[in-house]
């Protein structure tokens, strides 16, 4: 699919499916909307009257145009409220017409350009947002399919505005949400793929092969030997169990001008968790192939990154490992000692992303960063606490919190930020070893980010447990279907772009 943003006249554009939109309760069609409707004679008005068409946020009202004007349909998408109306609104409503054309087996597609009009929003971030809508409600993964759904997928969808000076503003909206599409999409066939075929070294391969070519990005791979020197007993201990051997993974990415802005981004790679000799219950199993959705964030991050080109030195760190269960395993009651020399009793071996993350945040830390974001589907009870669409985010740091929640707020993915009470740093402590990985009953997201921020010492660092949204057990929006989400990538890039 080629996606576009050219100058026209939305009335003579010859195409299987043209898209206008209109807000719930509107009086009457205005703008672009109302110009179709014109040239159709009122008919659009008057149909969507007959069947009593709400413009709910992505409902959609569709009609065949019997040659009144070149294009052979029209759909008109609804914006939801106007006083609720944001970009998110936009991206949905572009997602919910793609999903329109795919269903009717549609191959050309123009579309008005929502939000800029009437909305009042910037023409370049409603573009971003609708092709970001577009092309996440585009994915499909069937790699492991036999027979490919073969419905004809939509070849052009181009967004036309009459207005120059939009559609100048919207061509650069379309590149940046390309590359933050791209990212995403890049993230979710990770997760997506089977622990069978996505294990340690297969997430090894990955990064060597977005490193390879590109001048400004380099790569280092710890292997066990190397892990064993520096002391990752985190690491080497959760992989005890499993026939893959651990390795820590270490992306840089140098902007072409010297900048003195260093970020690391860091990302949980349990390619997957059983639990170990905590073993899971089946049911909490299914899903498990996705515990690597942070490091998958964090290499779709860096598969767009030199296009995007940054101004600042970008770090993306990951242990990856599989937690499994078997004689070599680590036990319940056993005490690792982690890069930073702290002992760990290890209580529940299920709660194995905070031992891997002691090595990889310490890691990190020794690059010496201004800020440190990690990302990891850490805790069960991040879900209890904010359900499966919203990220839990801990930090340390006001500033880098609120960058963050700016950052995720423009691109539509939703965070909430949860207390680091100090006063809970007691549930970690150990009969016998400096810390344990186990809080109590209560509070479990809070005591796994009290846990981690032991290993970042005072640099400004942001802990992201994406367990909610990083893989989706149902349909969550007209563009993010069952299966991984690549939830992070694109509030990295918007928070990377903006230093
Ligand atoms: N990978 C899980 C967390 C998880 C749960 C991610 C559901 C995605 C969906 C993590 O390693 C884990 O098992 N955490 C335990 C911690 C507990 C033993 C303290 C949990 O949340 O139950
Ligand atoms: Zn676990
Ligand atoms: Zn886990």
């Amino acid at each position: 699919m080629v996606i576009s943003a050219r100058k026209g006249d939305l009335t003579q554009q010859s195409c299987e499916m043209l898209v206008v939109n209109i807000f719930f309760g509107a009086k009457g069609l205005r703008g672009a909307t109302g110009t179709v409707n014109g040239a159709l004679r009122g008919d659009l008005e008057k149909f969507m009257k007959e069947d009593s068409f709400k413009a709910k946020l992505g409902a959609t009202f569709l009609m065949r145009t019997n040659g009144k004007i070149p294009a052979k349909r029209v759909l008109v998408v609804g914006l939801g409220k106007k006083e609720e109306f944001d970009l998110e609104a936009v991206r949905q409503a572009a997602a919910a017409s793609l999903n329109v054309a795919k269903g009717l087996g549609v191959k050309s597609v123009v579309s008005i350009l929502h939000g800029a009009e009437a909305g009042g929003l910037k023409a370049s971030e409603c573009a971003q947002a609708m092709v970001e809508g577009v092309r996440l409600a585009q994915y499909n993964f069937d790699k492991y399919r036999s027979s490919k759904k073969e419905k004809s997928e939509v070849q052009r969808f181009d967004i036309v505005s009459h207005q120059g000076q939009d559609v100048r503003q919207a061509t650069l909206g379309v590149l940046l949400g390309e590359r933050m599409a791209r990212g995403t999409l890049f993230a979710r066939d990770l997760v997506n793929t089977p622990a069978q075929d996505m294990y340690p070294e297969k997430l090894v391969e990955t990064a060597k092969q977005i490193v390879k070519g590109k001048g400004s990005l380099r790569i280092r791979v710890h292997d066990r030997f190397t892990l064993t020197r520096m002391g990752a007993g985190g690491l080497l201990g959760v992989a005890k169990g499993s026939d893959h051997p651990p390795y820590l993974v270490h992306m840089v990415y140098k902007p072409k001008k010297a900048t003195k802005k260093r970020v690391a981004i860091v990302g949980k790679a349990v390619t997957f968790d059983s639990g170990g000799l905590s073993l899971k219950p089946a049911d909490s199993m299914m899903t498990m192939k996705c515990d690597m959705a942070g490091a998958a964030a964090v290499l779709g991050v860096f598969s767009v990154i030199a296009d995007m080109a940054p101004a600042c030195e970008v770090h993306g760190i990951f242990g990856a490992v599989e937690n499994m269960p078997s004689g070599k395993a680590i036990r319940p009651g056993d005490v690792l000692t982690v890069m930073n020399k702290k002992t760990i009793e290890v209580l529940n071996t299920d709660a194995e992303g905070r031992l891997t993350l002691a090595d990889t945040l310490t890691y990190a830390n020794k690059q010496k960063p201004q800020a440190i974001i990690d990302l990891a589907t850490l805790t069960g009870a991040c879900m209890v606490a904010l359900g499966e669409e919203i990220t839990g985010l801990m930090s340390n740091n006001d500033e880098l919190s609120s960058k963050l929640l700016e950052a995720s707020a423009s691109v539509g993915e939703k965070m909430w930020r949860l207390p680091l009470e100090k006063n809970y740093r007691k549930l970690l402590k150990s009969e016998v070893a400096d810390m344990q990985n186990i809080g109590a009953r209560w509070g479990g997201a809070l005591t796994a980010g009290l846990f981690l921020e032991e290993f970042v010492d005072k640099t400004p660092w942001a802990h992201l447990d994406i367990a909610g949204p990083a893989y989706a057990e149902r349909e969550i929006d007209p563009y993010t279907r069952k299966g991984a989400t690549g939830h992070g990538v694109r509030t990295l890039l918007s928070y990377l772009k903006s230093l």
